[in-house]
């Protein structure tokens, strides 16, 4: 077996025996192109809505209130219009109700057919959108986009986490998270260099390049191999525990395949959208025009804050695991909330409805500022989003909670990107104030309820965390986990009476 070292996994005293096979390795990059694509989508619309020609020919109403300026408008409102704001959101909508078809035929297909699902939609959403004549066009092609996310988004974490070693696991997860960021960032780069092409067409290659990530997304779905969870689930034990061998690149598998089933779980956290993150994913140029920027600056401004989200998704991947999640959410609470506070008071002070351009002095602070925003962000709720429920769902909710999850947060995201552009001409300053309050109360949440999960066991967590949390442990409920335990067996090894909530082989 060529390349990468046993990673072994230790669960109650039993060893996992795992190479890092150059298969496992192929099949994660792959797969997470579908965080590619997610982040492309995400970067991509706010650029695009602040290019004067794409603004002439769908919006035209918005494209005269800009080009009219302060004078005539307030600076908070020249972007504010339902149907810019649909042309980001529609996709988080349509997403969301694809997410209930996609936990169907993540369950029923398989994972690889419902990543193939997904690469199918963003193909044709990308043709739509690339060449689209008028708005109908546009927004069909932003909806089967968006039924792609809702597929993707379903389907390829839970692909990650099964296909990888538990001993690398965490860090595959995020490798998903990083993905996202580099997509964005791409965006926010092509925007940036489309902008500057003068014939009125930059914006359809823009919409264009999406398809990159697209097709290496189905071409990928095509060439990887369907998890040993999937097929077990669907009862192709046989096929399972070959492909188990495979990606293993070992015979001694058994362990780990009585523990198949304990291997999916990822879900995104509610709470992640409000920390206001993709007000500034989204409508970064769009705010910094807003701000006065000139349209260069703007877009090159959402390069810069691009390229801090990836690199401070890379610190986290260093430091979840040492410093654990509470201290990285707690330090990312108090740089968030001091950096909106004081975006806020800038603006406040220095950007009126009608003022002129910001001095270069204070555009500069306000760039930092949200450069260090989106820093505390990308090694906190951003990747920690994703990572922590995941290690919080036992197994009979998993398929539910993570669709449920996905669902929820892809209907957190609709609602900032319909509402952020209006949020903004109503509150004014005031927007940073209330997703900095946000912030406070995500992080007394953390502080009181959220248990250190760093370095415990997957399938010790409900009886080493939740049990002996001093207000979860009351929803714990012992006589169930009697009952699921009845065969004492916990993830293949033999029970020691202690429970984690589920036995994978009651299933099998
Ligand atoms: C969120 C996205 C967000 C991105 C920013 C992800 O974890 O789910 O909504 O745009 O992070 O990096």
């Amino acid at each position: 077996m060529a390349g990468g070292g046993f990673a072994t996994a230790t669960a109650n005293g039993v060893e996992f025996e795992a190479k890092i096979t150059p298969i496992v390795i192929i099949s994660c990059i792959m797969a997470a192109t579908g965080g590619l694509m997610f982040g492309y989508d995400v970067g991509v619309s706010g650029g695009v809505t602040s290019m004067p020609d794409f603004l002439k020919k769908f919006f035209p109403v918005v494209h005269r209130k800009v080009e009219a300026g302060a004078d005539k408008n307030s600076n908070y409102c020249k972007y504010d219009n339902q149907g810019l704001q649909l042309f980001t959101s529609s996709l988080y909508l349509a997403g969301l109700t694809a997410t209930f078809f996609a936990s169907y035929t993540t369950r029923t297909l398989g994972r690889r057919p419902t990543m193939l699902i997904a690469g199918v939609f963003f193909i044709i959403g990308v043709v739509l959108n690339a060449a689209a004549q008028d708005l109908a066009m546009l927004i069909a092609g932003r909806i089967l986009l968006g039924c792609g996310v809702g597929f993707a988004n379903q389907a390829v974490p839970l692909f990650l986490s099964e296909i990888a070693p538990t001993k690398i696991r965490g860090g595959l997860n995020i490798l998903f998270q990083l993905n996202v960021t580099i997509g964005i960032l791409f965006a926010n780069l092509v925007n940036y260099g489309t902008a500057k092409i003068k014939g009125g067409w930059g914006w359809r290659l823009s919409l264009g390049l999406a398809g990159v990530p697209a097709l290496l997304l189905t071409v990928g779905a095509l060439l990887v191999t369907e998890t040993p969870n999937s097929l077990v689930e669907r009862g192709r034990l046989d096929e399972g525990k070959a492909v188990l061998r495979r990606i293993r690149g070992t015979d001694n598998v058994e362990p780990e395949f009585a523990d198949l089933l304990e291997a999916s779980r990822l879900a995104k956290e509610i709470f992640q959208q409000c920390t206001g993150i993709n007000a500034i994913m989204f409508y970064a140029p769009v705010l910094f025009s807003t701000l006065g920027f000139g349209n260069d600056a703007a877009l090159y401004s959402a390069v810069v804050t691009g390229a801090v989200n990836v690199l401070s998704t890379v610190v986290s991947i260093y430091s979840v695991d040492k410093v654990g999640r509470r201290v990285l959410l707690l330090e990312a609470g108090v740089q968030m909330f001091f950096s909106q506070v004081v975006i806020a008071i800038i603006l406040g002070i220095k950007v009126t409805d009608h003022s002129q351009n910001l001095s270069k002095g204070f555009a500069i602070l306000v760039v930092v500022m949200i450069c260090t925003y989106v820093a505390a962000f990308a090694w906190s709720w951003g990747p920690l989003g994703w990572l922590i429920p995941s290690e919080t769902f036992p197994l009979e909710t998993r398929s539910a909670g993570q669709s449920v999850t996905v669902c929820v947060n892809l209907l957190f995201t609709f609602i900032i990107a319909q509402a952020f552009l209006s949020m903004l001409c109503h509150f004014k300053f005031g927007i940073f104030i209330f997703f900095s309050a946000w912030v406070l109360v995500m992080s007394f949440f953390v502080m009181f309820l959220l248990p250190e999960t760093k370095n415990i066991p997957i399938e010790e967590m409900t009886e080493r965390v939740w049990k002996k949390h001093w207000f979860w442990a009351r929803f714990m409920d012992d006589h169930h986990d009697d009952q699921v335990f009845a065969s004492g067996h916990v993830n293949g090894k033999k029970s020691n009476g202690k429970s984690n909530g589920f036995d994978p082989s009651t299933r099998l």
